[in-house]
């Protein structure tokens, strides 16, 4: 495992990369927080890892929330959703969300977790190369607006990032064709 250290004062943050690494509990345990934890993903990686991230956080694990898959999601409609599902079950400052997905969904769990009570704990999984090695770096978390994209959003650090390189293989075993693929 590599860890590469975002150096931001008290908002420093590891990103830990390598293979395997939603098998080992160990390595989030530190960053959970003391509440209860959501997953925020979408409808094709919740098939293919909700379940080993549900292991991963063990009895903090509360409660998933599955969008429409697409960039169509990135809205304030979605972001008020997820507020509604946060205030109906009662959830406080001390809740963690979890961003299990590629770039559509970090960007709409960071916002949200930047929002909801002036900020709560954000961890993020990303599942995309793009998520990977460009959106889940450098805190700029967002939605779209019908007259421009990213134009609402704000910069928020999550508490840690894994990228765990075997999700990737989900690509190459066709379960899902990334934006860029064409044929
Ligand atoms: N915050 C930032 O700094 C930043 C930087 C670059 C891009 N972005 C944003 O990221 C978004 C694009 O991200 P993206 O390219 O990851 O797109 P995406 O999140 O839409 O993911 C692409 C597709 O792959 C699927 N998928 C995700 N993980 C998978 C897996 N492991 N196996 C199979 N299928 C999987 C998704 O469901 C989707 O259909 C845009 O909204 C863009 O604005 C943000």
């Amino acid at each position: 495992m590599q860890t590469v250290n975002v150096d931001l004062g008290d908002r420093s943050y590891p990103i830990f990369i390598g293979a395997d690494l939603l098998k080992d509990d160990s390595i989030l345990a530190p960053y959970l927080g003391k509440g209860r934890v959501i997953v925020v993903t979408n409808e094709v990686v919740a098939p293919l890892y909700l379940e080993t991230v549900k292991d991963l956080l063990g009895k903090q694990f509360s409660s998933v929330i599955i969008l429409p898959d697409g960039e169509e999601t990135k809205s304030l409609d979605t972001i008020a959703g997820i507020y509604d599902h946060l205030l109906e079950g009662k959830y406080d400052r001390k809740t963690g969300l979890v961003a299990l997905g590629g770039g559509v969904i970090g960007d709409i769990t960071g916002f949200a977790a930047a929002t909801y009570q002036r900020g709560i704990n954000f961890i993020q999984i990303p599942t995309t190369l793009l998520a990977q090695v460009d959106s889940s770096v450098g805190g700029k978390t967002g939605v779209n607006h019908a007259l421009g994209k990213n134009m609402i959003g704000s910069f928020y650090q999550p508490q840690c990032v894994i990228a765990d390189t075997e999700v990737l293989g989900s690509f190459r075993r066709g379960k899902s064709k990334p934006a860029w693929r064409k044929y």
